[in-house]
């Protein structure tokens, strides 16, 4: 693992609970991870998500914050950040990356129209479907299977992209939409040539090519490790040109940009920008504030510069790796190869007694918090299923490692967890879901143990800081 290019200068206290206070919390939390209290969690990788910490460059920039409600000179630097990195020429703020998700369905997705996609992401696919519109997975067949080492696992598949807009009108595609470091399949890249591909496919078909940029910086830096020809590129020049394939990109800042909240709905095209400012005032706020305040857009322009620092990406991208890694020489089972912002084990190896339906990935979740106080997620049938339909996907728990936040000691530690819990994997059971809320289910739903769930140790098997 690479050497961080900062030091920290606040720290945040954290408690490891004592077991049985664990087992009482996570009862109460319906076997959720969601539902525990960060009061209750000692190393927190539910998710990167708002999670970062701030440089004490945004810091400085949130006292600059102008907080007008219209014409705010913060939002012209925003404006002016997203502009240079990305080349976009509309810029939309939204409360987080689900408000600017929301804004572009309603922008292009009416009753039956197709949104081809690499894989899905749950508030991605929720947004089309509330309007009427059918999501349709074209990626790579790699992408389900957490054994392949295919470098570029969040690749559309072509030829699959290509029979869907052949076969549709395209005025009843709404837009293809390209995640970076596709979240579901393990924050797994797409190459240039790939998303190149793409965008010949929908120039031919006259269908507007979407990014979702959120983890657009580690795609960028894999693109430089991992594609030939583009070794020297500068990553900000890489992420440019990723963008100019795109017409049009939504952005949660808060995985990237490092802010606990923000999002941008960015588009090239002036007809629908005006359309989308009409939408913001009435789901989000004025169009230069867009759901957050003056000060949120500063910390939000200063981290879109930082998010292309490669001393950066690169030792954030190092810590997933070397988390993997520790894994991997333990013969744990994880999606490889590593991706960008988490190590997912897969918990069909890991809990191979535990039938899908009784949600592995759930209960190894539960498993590992109870053993050593690490909040993960849920990333499989709970998360993937589509109403009653039979799910047989993958089958992940996501490690998610907040930027600039934990140490190699945490993640060691985190590994230890790991380990100790695989030991005791027969001691897991499946769980039964009591309670499950109609839309994006993960966020809240509760669950029971079906038997004896993880036995207390007399003493803990792993090292207690
Ligand atoms: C790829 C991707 N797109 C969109 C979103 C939604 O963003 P937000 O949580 O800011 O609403 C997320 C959040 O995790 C994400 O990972």
């Amino acid at each position: 693992m690479s050497a961080p290019p900062w030091k920290i200068k606040v720290v945040e206290p954290v408690t490891l609970r004592p077991q049985p206070e664990r087992r009482q919390a996570l009862e109460a939390a319906g076997y959720n991870t969601f539902l525990l209290r960060s009061d209750d969690v000692f190393v927190d990788l539910l998710t990167d998500s708002g999670t970062s910490a701030l440089s004490q460059e945004q810091r400085a920039a949130m006292e600059l914050g102008d907080e007008a409600y219209a014409g705010s000179r913060s939002f012209f630097r925003l404006e002016g950040a997203v502009q240079e990195a990305y080349g976009y020429r509309h810029v939309i703020p939204t409360h987080q990356g689900r408000g600017a998700e929301h804004l572009l369905a309603k922008l292009l997705v009416e009753p039956g129209f197709l949104v081809p996609s690499n894989l899905y992401f749950t508030t991605s696919r929720e947004h089309v479907e509330l309007l009427g519109g059918v999501w349709i997975d074209v990626s790579i067949p790699e992408a389900s299977d957490p054994r392949s080492l295919h470098p570029f696992k969040g690749n559309v598949d072509l030829v699959a992209l290509e029979h869907v807009l052949a076969a549709a009108a395209p005025e009843r595609v709404a837009f293809v939409r390209v995640e970076a470091c596709l979240n579901m399949a393990g924050g797994q890249p797409f190459s240039l040539a790939n998303l190149e591909g793409v965008r010949e496919l929908t120039l031919a078909h006259g269908v507007p090519l979407v990014l979702d940029a959120t983890r657009i910086s580690e795609n960028a830096l894999f693109v430089k490790e991992r594609e030939a020809g583009f070794a020297d590129v500068e990553l900000p020049e890489l992420i440019h040109r990723i963008a100019d394939l795109s017409d049009a990109a939504v952005f949660s800042s808060k995985k990237d940009h490092f802010v606990p909240i923000g999002g941008v709905l960015a588009i090239d095209d002036d007809d629908l920008a005006e359309r989308a400012r009409e939408l913001v005032v009435i789901y989000e706020g004025f169009p230069h504030y867009g759901g957050i305040a003056g000060h949120d857009m500063e910390a939000l322009a200063q981290g879109i510069r930082e998010s292309a620092d490669e001393a950066i990406v690169k030792h954030y991208v190092s810590q997933s790796a070397y988390l993997g890694g520790l894994l991997l020489e333990r013969g744990i089972p994880i999606v490889e190869p590593v991706g960008a912002h988490a190590v997912f084990l897969d918990a069909k190896r890991f809990l191979p007694h535990v039938p899908q339906e009784e949600f592995p990935a759930q209960a190894l979740a539960a498993a590992l918090y109870l053993a050593g106080g690490v909040r993960s997620m849920e990333r499989g049938i709970v998360s993937g299923q589509h109403g009653d339909e039979p799910y047989d996907g993958l089958e992940l728990v996501r490690l998610t490692i907040p930027r600039r936040v934990y140490t190699q000691e945490h993640l060691a530690y985190v590994a230890d967890v790991v380990t100790d819990v695989f030991e005791r994997r027969g001691q897991i059971p499946g769980l039964r879901m009591t309670y499950e809320p109609e839309h994006l289910r993960f966020f809240q739903a509760r669950f029971e143990a079906r038997g004896a769930f993880l036995e207390p140790v007399e003493a803990v098997a792993v090292a207690e800081p």
